[in-house]
């Protein structure tokens, strides 16, 4: 069977100012390629075959790259928010541009996980539900949507973002919807799923389920979470399709120098173009294409922005260079 799929791209993505100033969240780079890009790779080696954007703020800056996806292997459709219609609201607009019948899988677009996708989408077609949400657990889910469940994994209860929530398996931002579930959300106004159309579905008997995998999983929206997918996707501790080769310590993208006194680690992306100079040490960085990092820069965990110079010999911690022109 073939699958459709939605992915919601529109957020403003405040929590990763300063690196959302002119780049959206989903098209920032992430183990050398725009984020969005792990999760388009997800969705076709899961069999999904079209996939429709739903993109809202700076909408512009995804089809040039992606264009109509053949470069992919999957089809590729852009619906554009004027004005951001809320998750519920874009699944609605976006809808409208999917051809063919069946469920729908829906991702956030800020999301890594390493969970299975075509089991998800078999569940929800064995359970005969109208919605399926991805469900993984947590330490502490006072941030997340905690779900209950019953025992046949069929959901009782939303419970978003509480301080003494009473379970840790939360909303992991994946859902497979039936079709007929999309048409029942209002069209043309702002609507949360969460906070709207999943408490209205449970309240009117509808048979939502929990798919509940455990396996990697990691909310990107905030620039540590973002370093951690990027580190973890080099290391091996995360794992995508869209990711290049690496040697596990850092990725340099095609024209990248290095010189051979840096001492680059702990999954480090240099950019295309990048010039790295003697006696550099890198841990943990994001390094934007054609960039410059001068001699003896000790840098960790921070980013700098394409085409941005690092002076020699400077030392950061969790710091962005070049982000606020
Ligand atoms: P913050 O501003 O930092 O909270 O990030 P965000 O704007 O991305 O919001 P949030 O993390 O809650 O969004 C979850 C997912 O839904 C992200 O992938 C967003 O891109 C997406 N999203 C949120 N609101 C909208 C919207 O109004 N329209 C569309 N198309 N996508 C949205």
């Amino acid at each position: 069977m073939s699958y459709s799929a939605i992915l919601l791209v529109g957020g403003m993505g405040t929590r990763l100012q300063p690196l959302t100033l002119h780049t959206p969240k989903p098209m920032l780079p992430v183990a050398g390629v725009p984020f969005t890009e792990h999760q388009i790779c997800k969705a076709r080696d899961a069999g999904i075959n079209e996939i429709v954007l739903a993109t809202s703020f700076k909408a512009e800056l995804f089809e040039p790259y992606f264009g109509d996806g053949s470069n992919f292997g999957i089809s590729i459709k852009y619906a554009v928010e004027k004005e951001p219609l809320g998750t519920g609201g874009a699944i609605r607009n976006a809808a409208a541009m999917l051809s063919g019948q069946g469920p729908v899988a829906i991702f956030n677009g800020d999301v890594l996980s390493g969970h299975d996708l075509a089991a998800q989408l078999a569940f929800h077609e064995s359970q005969s539900a109208d919605l399926t949400l991805y469900l993984t657990e947590v330490g502490d889910a006072r941030a997340f949507g905690a779900v209950e469940l019953d025992s046949d994994h069929r959901v009782f209860a939303f419970n978003e973002k509480m301080e003494n929530p009473p379970t840790n398996i939360i909303n992991a931002g994946c859902y497979t919807f039936n079709r007929e579930v999309i048409a029942s959300i209002p069209d043309g106004r702002v609507v949360s799923v969460e906070r709207e159309t999943f408490p209205q579905l449970l309240m009117s008997g509808a048979r939502v389920f929990g798919y509940v995998d455990r396996s990697y999983w990691l909310d990107i929206g905030t620039p540590a979470a973002l370093l951690k997918a990027s580190q973890d996707l080099i290391s091996g501790r995360a794992h995508s399709a869209a990711t290049p080769q690496n040697n596990g310590e850092f990725l340099a993208l095609p024209g990248a120098s290095v010189s051979s006194s840096a001492v680059i680690s702990q999954g480090t992306v240099i950019g295309a173009d990048v010039v790295i100079e003697d006696g550099v040490h890198l841990s943990g960085c994001i390094v934007g294409n054609g960039a410059r990092i001068g001699a003896r820069a000790q840098l960790t965990n921070s980013f700098i922005a394409p085409g941005a110079s690092v002076a020699k010999a400077a030392i950061a911690d969790s710091q962005f260079f070049g982000y606020n022109e």
